[in-house]
């Protein structure tokens, strides 16, 4: 027996899957599994990058002061409400360190982001997971899980992998009905692909007890450089800073991220061509029989007959050079997730399930 043994928890956690991606020495492959944007970053980020190359010798803001001012003034938020983390994966991992432990209960839905119980097992907590309704979040059942252990809920709006989302009356629903000492996270990791949307920020102003994260990992296409945000209560937000380590992000995320906000027009041009090829592909796909609920993202959950249709359909594509993402491990085996790709990767999508279903006839 081993005398080394991690913390309660630790051994629960089912290590995280990441979409696959092409082998340096293939060609011609898409990666249409992590829901990245297709069209790359802002040249301005680009460019910030190369401005800063030259002063990685120095150690980064410690306080993030310019970047949470950019979002502040993009976002019309307060910067002291806002903390930034290395993606927003980090900034989770911070609400579960800072506000859950052994005995205390965490929830999370069905086919909620994976992120939500590890960093909750992590903590030494207990996930609780509750139903949705045919993919939708369920806020009654999310009330009815609510216990006086419970000390965070986490739900994604539009939610990963499901692409549903719950108007804000929902919201609003759920925030009013939660305990006071629980806190209500909204993930609005896919906020920026809803039009004229603010992932909830408003209703943060009036309540202690919500709180946003987000990131510039999916619409602002820096993924690689791992930056996220969060947006709370000033006595969240404190909480939350002890325990951040001091240098967490980088001087190049911190440039790359200022300037990708300075770039509307982009966030414009991708979120219509994202919206224009997501309409486009979800109904041919619905016109093959392969039906997906409407998404609010960058992404479709496409559902097959069955979970051995969806592993076939999964080996199909990948032979073809399309690596979409298996979701049985969201509990939708029955499902594949795909990425909103460029003009000609929805094409190649589209051709490759049809080739697909003839092949099964
Ligand atoms: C719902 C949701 N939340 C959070 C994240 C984490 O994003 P990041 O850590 O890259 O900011 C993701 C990434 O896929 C996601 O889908």
């Amino acid at each position: 027996m081993l005398k080394i043994k991690p913390n309660l928890g630790i051994l629960d956690i089912a290590l995280y899957e990441a979409g696959s991606a092409p082998k340096p020495e293939e060609q011609n492959v898409i990666k249409l599994s992590s829901n990245e944007n297709p069209y790359g970053p802002s040249r301005k980020s680009i460019d910030a990058i190369t401005r800063h190359a030259a002063e990685v010798h120095l150690y980064p803001s410690t306080n993030h002061l310019e970047l949470r001012q950019s979002i502040s003034a993009r976002f019309g938020l307060s910067d002291k409400n806002i903390i930034c983390g290395v993606g927003s994966d980090e900034i989770i991992s911070f609400l579960c360190q800072a506000f859950a432990g052994p005995g205390d209960e965490v929830i999370h839905t069905e086919h909620g982001f994976a992120m939500y119980k590890i960093s909750t097992l992590a903590a030494g907590a207990k996930p609780v997971e509750v139903r949705e309704n045919n993919r939708y979040t369920d806020v009654d059942a999310i009330l009815e899980a609510c216990s006086k252990r419970t000390k965070l809920i986490f739900i994604a709006n539009p939610n990963n992998p499901t692409s549903t989302m719950i108007d804000a009356r929902e919201v609003h629903r759920l925030a009013d009905g939660i305990p006071g000492n629980c806190i209500l996270v909204l993930d609005g990791a896919y906020a920026e692909y809803v039009p004229n949307f603010d992932g909830g920020a408003s209703l943060i102003h009036k309540r202690e007890n919500v709180f946003m994260t987000r990131t510039f990992s999916k619409m602002y296409g820096l993924g690689g450089l791992r930056i996220g945000w969060g947006y709370g209560s000033r006595h969240v937000i404190d909480i939350l800073n002890r325990i951040r380590g001091p240098f967490n992000l980088s001087t190049l995320a911190l440039a790359a991220a200022n300037s990708a906000l300075t770039d509307v027009d982009y966030v414009t041009r991708c979120r219509n061509e994202n919206s224009r090829l997501r309409e486009w592909l979800s109904n041919s796909l619905t016109n093959l029989g392969i039906e997906s609920d409407k998404s609010y993202a960058n992404f479709i959950l496409a559902r097959f007959e069955g979970s051995e249709d969806a592993s076939a359909c999964y080996k199909f594509m990948k032979n073809e050079g399309l690596l979409v993402r298996q979701v049985a491990n969201y509990n939708l085996p029955n499902c594949l997730r795909i990425t909103i790709g460029d003009e000609a990767a929805c094409k190649r999508v589209y051709e490759s399930i049809r080739n697909f279903l003839e092949s099964v006839k």
